[in-house]
């Protein structure tokens, strides 16, 4: 049907392709419905498949289509190679409307702050023999929520071809070619479908926490699969995937344990923060779009709030599906997890046992001499003459959050200077607590 189309020719001999070459977007829609009409069939002059029939010069019947079949968050780089490959041989493409009469649209790839490119959202290029392929090829790229597709369209004696031509650009998914990889990624769902948007890296140095030595030990044997033993371990298959769940009271530094460790490592492993609904509802898919990230670092941050409340019926599918996703990944490499709780007993016992969660470390409530080196951190750049122990003394029972909200009324109060007497009394009155519950209420 739509080769005949396509290749009927008006009285002075050019197809309706040429004709409708400059036509707007409404023309296209316009003619696209009358033909419908009157000639009942598909506008099939303005379809896709219609455009690589032409272009590619094969009857309907022996064109090939080589999909691609991946995490669907790959798709807007995979729209970004084929933009790269357009300017690379843009003497030679011809881009064609994706269908339904409707223009080829673009959209843009956050690559962080004032760092955007524009990527094919959908659109049919031809690239003749010899640039993409030494076989012609047309390359379909459609990246709306409800029709996902990046496919090489070629004559069926092509495929081989297009095959080929696939697996190289899913490799390159793998390369630095990807700007996503290296990078802090937050995910969430939009439109029931998991997106991954690039935010800034993160740069929190460890003596910025204040936490026992045989946390930052544990916290050294986690990140050691990612570093120093990560080569030992593979060659001995002891796997190179870990998982830590960091467990302890509101406000001890949990999410701030988070940042350090993604901090530490840095652009060799890609950091996945997913938000709530991304772990309740993509949790599989999430795990799945890792897979052309190379090294990554999975953050599941305040895991108790998503998936530790049980039904009336004692199940919780969110969790159990989460098990069996992390039992899934297990097989892979170099996939860090990191979830953090408020209260680890909210989490199924199963959620702890040491296949999938390798180890728990629980934050402590600091100590006096803790308080103090929290306080000395905040306050150290004012150079007061404060005996920061004595104001650790007066905070019997706080969290390092509450420190820090001491000394954030101190400074909202009296600026750079203030003097012990006071700090003392915004501790004794408790007048920073109405800030903590503040906070606490907005977050
Ligand atoms: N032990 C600590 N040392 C330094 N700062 C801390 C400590 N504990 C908490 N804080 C600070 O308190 C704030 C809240 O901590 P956060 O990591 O969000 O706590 P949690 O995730 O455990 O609720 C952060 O700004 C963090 O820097
Ligand atoms: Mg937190």
């Amino acid at each position: 049907m739509m080769i005949h189309e396509s290749h009927r020719t008006a009285a002075d001999g050019r197809t309706l392709d040429a004709i409708l070459a400059n036509a707007s977007a409404e023309t296209r829609a316009t003619i696209g419905v009358l033909g419908e009409i009157l000639g009942q069939q598909p506008a099939s002059a303005l379809s896709p498949t219609s455009f690589a029939i032409v272009h590619l010069g094969v009857d309907a019947t022996l064109l090939a289509s080589t999909k691609y079949s991946g995490p669907s968050t790959s798709l807007a780089i995979l729209g970004n190679l084929l933009r790269i490959e357009m300017e690379r041989h843009s003497g030679g493409v011809i881009i064609g409307s994706p269908g339904d009469g409707l223009p080829p649209t673009w959209s843009q790839l956050d690559l962080g702050i004032d760092e955007k490119v524009s990527v094919p959202g959908r659109l049919i290029a031809f690239f003749p023999a010899g640039t993409l392929d030494s076989e012609p090829l047309c390359v379909l790229v459609d990246d709306r929520h409800w029709s996902r597709e990046f496919a090489i369209l070629s004559s069926s004696a092509g495929k081989p071809a297009a095959e080929l031509v696939l697996k190289r650009f899913c490799d390159r998914l793998k390369t630095a070619e990807n700007p996503l990889r290296g990078r802090v990624l937050e995910a969430t769902v939009v439109e029931g479908c998991l997106k991954l948007g690039i935010t800034p890296a993160l740069a929190n140095p460890r003596d910025s926490l204040i936490l026992p030595a045989e946390v930052w030990a544990e916290v050294d044997v986690f990140l050691a699969a990612a570093t120093s033993r990560r080569e030992i371990m593979r060659r001995l298959g002891l796997g190179t995937n870990r998982g830590m769940l960091v467990a302890g009271p509101p406000g001890v530094g949990k999410t701030h344990l988070v940042r350090v460790i993604a901090s530490e490592l840095g652009d060799r492993y890609t950091t996945i923060l997913a938000d709530a609904n991304a772990m309740r509802h993509m949790i599989a898919e999430l795990y799945g779009s890792s897979e052309t990230f190379g090294p990554t670092l999975v953050v599941l941050d305040d895991i108790d709030l998503v998936l530790g409340h049980r039904d009336s019926n004692g199940d919780n599918g969110a969790l159990a599906d989460f098990l069996a996703t992390l039992d899934g990944v297990l097989e892979r490499e170099a996939i860090l997890t990191i979830a953090t709780t408020n209260d680890p007993k909210a989490l199924d016992p199963a959620a702890q046992r040491s296949s999938r969660f390798d180890m728990v470390v629980t934050l402590p409530m600091p100590d006096e001499a803790s308080r103090t080196r929290i306080l000395e951190r905040h306050l150290g750049p004012l150079g007061l003459a404060i005996d920061y122990d004595a104001v650790a003394q007066s905070l019997e029972g706080a969290t390092g959050a509450d420190v820090k909200e001491v000394v954030r009324r101190a400074v909202l109060e009296y600026g750079e200077h203030f003097t012990q007497a006071q700090i003392l009394d915004i501790t004794k009155t408790g007048r920073w607590q109405a800030a903590v519950n503040r906070r606490r209420y907005l977050s």
